[in-house]
Order: C-alpha cells, then sequence, then structure tokens
C-alpha cells in the first residue's frame, strides 16, 4: 500500500509536506516503466488569516489526500490554492478538494492552467480563478508570493512559487524525479545518490522534449536573482532540498545540456538469431582494450530492457553504439522504437557508431543513419555484416570503435 508522509517542514511560518508514495503504479504517463514508483508531493502553508494548498495528488489516491490534507486543516479553511501545473498526477485530487471547500478557496495559477483546469474538471472548478502574470507579486496573509512563469517545463502551463520573506521555492515538476526515496530531503547523502539517476530518468522521459528549455527557465531564474537566494526548493516529486538547493537545479542544467562521465560508452543492440551480437562483442573487446567500461543494454529472445531505463542512460554518456537487425526491410523494431525516442527526447552532440547484420539485404544501417544525420547526434560510421561477421567486418567494425574513441579525444 502506498504510504502517505504528513510532516512539517518548518515552524516559520508553518508549512508542511504531504506526500504520497506510488508504488501501485507501472508506467508513468502510461508509457514510461517505473518499477522505482514515484511520489506526489503537495504542500500546506498557514499564516495569518490564510491558509494556502500547494498542487495536490492524483486522482486514484484523492480519497488519501483528503484524509491526510483534513489532520491538518479542515478543507473549508483553505483561502487559496495555487495550481502550477496541471497534469493529472498534481491535479486530479483538486476537484474533491474545491468541493470540500464548497468552492471558497481562491485558484492561482498562468491562463493556461486556467484552461486545462476548466476542460478536465468543468466551469464550476475555474469559477473563482486568479490568473498571474509573470513575475506578478500578491501579498497573501502577510508574505509575499512571487509567480514565475515556467513554460515548456513541461507544459504550457508551468510557473513556480517563490515567497520572498522565506526564500522558499515551490517548484513542482521542476527539480523533480522518480522513484520513492527513503526520506524526504536531501540531509542523507546517500538517499541522495540513490536517487538522482533516477532524476535523470525522469528529466528525459518527461521534460527531455523540450530540454532546451530546462537550460532557458533556469537562466531565467539565474537573472532573477532567485537561484541565488533561496533556502528550499520544494518539489512535486521526490526530495525537498534544503541542505543544499542550488544543487538540484545544477543536475537539471548537466542533464540538459548532456555533460558525459569520461568513459562512459551506451551501447544498444537487438539481436535475434546472435548475429549483430558478434558484431557487438567485436566492438565491446576494442573499447575495453581502450580502457572503456561499456554500459550494455540488449533486445533477445530472453530480454527487453525498459526504454525509460535506457533513456536515462544517455545524457551523461560520452558516445552511443547502436546495434540493429534488418526487420522486414527496416530497422528492428525495438531498436527503431529506441531511437525514435533517443532523437525525441535526448538529442544530444554525441558520436554514434552503427552496427549491424543483415540476411538477404541491409536496411536497418541505412535508415538509422538517415535518423541519426536528421538529429543532433554525430554519425560516425555504419558497418553491417552479411550474417556473421567475417574476418574482414571485425577489423572495420575495430576501426570504427576507434574511429568513435577519436571523436572523444579531440
Ligand atoms: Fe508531475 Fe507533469 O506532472
Amino acid at each position: 500500500m502506498p504510504r502517505v508522509w504528513i510532516e512539517k517542514i518548518l515552524d516559520e511560518p508553518e508549512l508542511y509536506l504531504l506526500r504520497i508514495d506510488d508504488d501501485q503504479i507501472k508506467y508513468f504517463e502510461a508509457t514510461w516503466g517505473i518499477p522505482e514508483g514515484i511520489t506526489y508531493n503537495a504542500y500546506l502553508l498557514k499564516l495569518d488569516g490564510a491558509v494556502v494548498l500547494f498542487d495536490a495528488w492524483k486522482k486514484n489516491y484523492a480519497k488519501e489526500f483528503i484524509e491526510a490534507l483534513s489532520k491538518l486543516v479542515d478543507p473549508e479553511e483553505i483561502t487559496h490554492i495555487i495550481v502550477h501545473h496541471t497534469e493529472p498526477d498534481h491535479s486530479g485530487s483538486l476537484p474533491k478538494v474545491l468541493e470540500l471547500n464548497g468552492y471558497k478557496a481562491q485558484l492561482i495559477g498562468t491562463s493556461f492552467a486556467k484552461r486545462l483546469l476548466e476542460a478536465f474538471y468543468g466551469s464550476k472548478a475555474v469559477e473563482n480563478f486568479y490568473t498571474i502574470k509573470d513575475g506578478e507579486e500578491m501579498k497573501i496573509g502577510g508574505k509575499t508570493f512571487r509567480f514565475i512563469t515556467v513554460p515548456w517545463l513541461h507544459w504550457p502551463d508551468t510557473m513556480i512559487t517563490y515567497i520572498v520573506e522565506h526564500g522558499l521555492m515551490f517548484s513542482c515538476d521542476a527539480g523533480g524525479g522518480y522513484s520513492i526515496p527513503k526520506g524526504i530531503d536531501d540531509s542523507n547523502e546517500e538517499i541522495v545518490q540513490n536517487y538522482l539517476p533516477y532524476v535523470t530518468k525522469y528529466i528525459v522521459t518527461v521534460i527531455g522534449h523540450y530540454h532546451k528549455y530546462i537550460i532557458q527557465n533556469i537562466e531565467k531564474l539565474k537573472k532573477l536573482g532567485i537561484i541565488e537566494e533561496t533556502k528550499m526548493i520544494l518539489p512535486g516529486h521526490g526530495l525537498i532540498w534544503r541542505k543544499n538547493p542550488k544543487r538540484i537545479f545544477e543536475y537539471y542544467e548537466a542533464v540538459g545540456a548532456g555533460i558525459p562521465k569520461k568513459g562512459k560508452i551506451l551501447v544498444i543492440y537487438d539481436s535475434m538469431y546472435g548475429f549483430v551480437e558478434k558484431t557487438i562483442e567485436i566492438a565491446l573487446d576494442e573499447l575495453k582494450k581502450h580502457g572503456y567500461n561499456p554500459v550494455v543494454y540488449k533486445f533477445t529472445d530472453k530480454e527487453a530492457p525498459a526504454v525509460s531505463d535506457i533513456l536515462g542512460e544517455v545524457p551523461d554518456s560520452e558516445a552511443l553504439i547502436i546495434g540493429a537487425s534488418t526487420y522486414e526491410a527496416n530497422i528492428h523494431p525495438r531498436v527503431r522504437y529506441v531511437l525514435y525516442e533517443i532523437v525525441d527526447k535526448a538529442n544530444y552532440e554525441k558520436p554514434v557508431l552503427v552496427l549491424g547484420a543483415y540476411g538477404w539485404g541491409g536496411v536497418a544501417g541505412r535508415e538509422i543513419e538517415t535518423m541519426i544525420m536528421r538529429s543532433k547526434f554525430d554519425h560516425v560510421d555504419t558497418i553491417e555484416a552479411k550474417g556473421r561477421a567475417t574476418k574482414e567486418d571485425e577489423e572495420k567494425i575495430r576501426e570504427g570503435v576507434r574511429k568513435l574513441l577519436e571523436r572523444l579525444n579531440k
């Protein structure tokens, strides 16, 4: 059963985390395999004459959300609801909150958020909606709330709230990650280290299509001086950042820019009957001779790794090796799908070597080359074997790997 956390984060102002650990979910957005689960974080702030709710949980957990919220406040007493982003993992429980609140609370968000809430939950949900302008400040309960839009991080509706007097940044998806960390914040380094790979996987799968906006929006926050001043980052998923709040945005920037880890080569391939695998074994042997330690994902008749996990490996790889069979005059379907998602969501300037094998006609290599050429990736070479790799193929593959590594050392 999902665990519910109701944690006091601050005494002054009185701030609470409401978190549920969704260990039942299998595919985030009905697509991305996350056996590690995810948390939904909402926050409640009690001020003089105001009770402010920041976001909510997914609809499946509306009952649990109301139970948790009611331990802190009668929902009728909520005066403001800040809607940072309307994706239903954060907004799904809002209709129930509004109903119990008697629709008295003022909802605050962007014009996009208003339109989307109305589309999802009907016009009554937005009867009392205030539309903010980028950078607008509002006094609530004696505190200054500054609203900053961060469009396409990852929907057009997205904004963050900054409480000026206390340096609190409510960032919703930005700064979030997959998995169910064992703690609530970044105070334990072991928990942070276990969590960060799931942050990468989250960034690529959820925000990756818009990854240039990660850099742009972080630049915007830097120029406003907010990142320097922030004392706590309170995201809609995963850990709260209060020991070192800047760290999570530095991490987001590094993933957005695809900063590589020295020596990491990502190898992805399918092999129906072992012929592609032979070409890959030669490449792996050559990589090892040069001191590289590849990370390998393979699709065979015995295994099919999660595409979400593969995507999470791309940003910090130095280079990629893709191996594919030709299948019905096209790229093998598994590798075709992985590549489609890589060039869509993890499109970086990294060198790629293409390997493969075919029976009666080689097409996969040419098709992959076309996909690579149309992306930011840098195509190094394509080497395909007709059936099993010959001695001559082996020499070409080893030469291809050396060419790939030369690109890294330029
Ligand atoms: Fe966590 Fe885009 O919703």
